[in-house]
């Protein structure tokens, strides 16, 4: 008698759940226990780095259309799956070093450099940007003006923040996998790809955004000049 497989539930049909638990390897194929942890976290975060693309095409799309609620609102969900893309790091937290050498042996050359929704989350800043600085031009106003009074002009002011936010939380994304690489290469490791772990701080230290950064310094500097103290100590003096 043949053994007939039972139909997928409609859960199963939707999500698509036999294909996606295909993609890891089988019990049998694992090269160490922790392998299944290690392509599992990243094919999730593939997963959400695809979203955080759809998310910010729309982004560049809401903004050529003046949409600032819309951007606004996509722009935080985005910052929530970044926030997840770090948190996810921690379980590599409890893998040993003895182990992740073990799985870099059927890494080949292979490098978290060569994500294809990392490279896109590097890229689409400079898609958004010229969308948002069309839009201050046609409502005739600069990052100066947003900044020096952000009530008077919330809706843009929201997603200059939503900008920001975008660069802070990928910047805390790169130091908290740097801490997760120091912990278990170390610091002067080299890298597959033959660079020192070291150089991903370089990296870390990027902003997408500078004129958002850059209109902080500027308004910072004016404001210290005109406060009180401010001529003979700067801010923080
Ligand atoms: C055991 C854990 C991990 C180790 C030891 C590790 C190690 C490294 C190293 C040494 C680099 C430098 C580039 C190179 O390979 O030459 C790198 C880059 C990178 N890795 Fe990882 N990684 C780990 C986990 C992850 C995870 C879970 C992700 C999730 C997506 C990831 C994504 C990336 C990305 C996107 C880069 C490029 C970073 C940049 O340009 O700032 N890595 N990784």
């Amino acid at each position: 008698m043949t053994h007939q497989p039972r139909p997928l539930t409609d859960y199963e049909k939707y999500i698509r759940t036999e294909e996606l638990l295909a993609l890891q390897k089988p019990p049998e194929a694992l090269v160490c226990h922790d392998e299944l942890q290690f392509q599992t976290v990243h094919q999730v975060a593939e997963l959400w780095m695809k979203l955080c693309e759809h998310e910010l095409l729309a982004v560049a799309v809401a903004l050529r259309d003046g949409e600032c609620a819309r951007a606004v609102r996509l722009l935080a969900r985005v910052r929530q799956i970044e926030g997840l893309l770090g948190d996810q790091l921690s379980l590599l937290d409890t893998m040993a070093p003895r182990d992740y050498m073990i799985i870099r042996g059927v890494l080949g050359r292979g490098s978290g450099q060569e994500s294809p929704g990392f490279k896109r989350m590097l890229q689409l800043p400079s898609e958004i940007w010229p969308s948002f600085e069309a839009l201050l031009a046609r409502r005739g106003v600069t990052l100066r003006t947003i900044y020096e009074a952000p009530d008077a002009q919330a809706e843009l002011f929201n997603v200059a923040e939503g900008l920001v936010d975008y660069d802070q939380w990928l910047q805390a994304w790169r130091a908290r996998h740097l801490l997760l690489v120091y912990r278990i290469i170390g610091t002067g490791t080299p890298s597959l790809k033959g660079k020192p772990s070291d150089l991903l701080a370089e990296g870390a230290k990027h902003r997408f955004f500078p004129p958002l950064w850059e209109v902080r310094d500027e308004l910072f500097a004016e404001w210290t000049r005109a406060h009180p103290h401010g001529a003979d100590h700067g801010y923080h003096g």
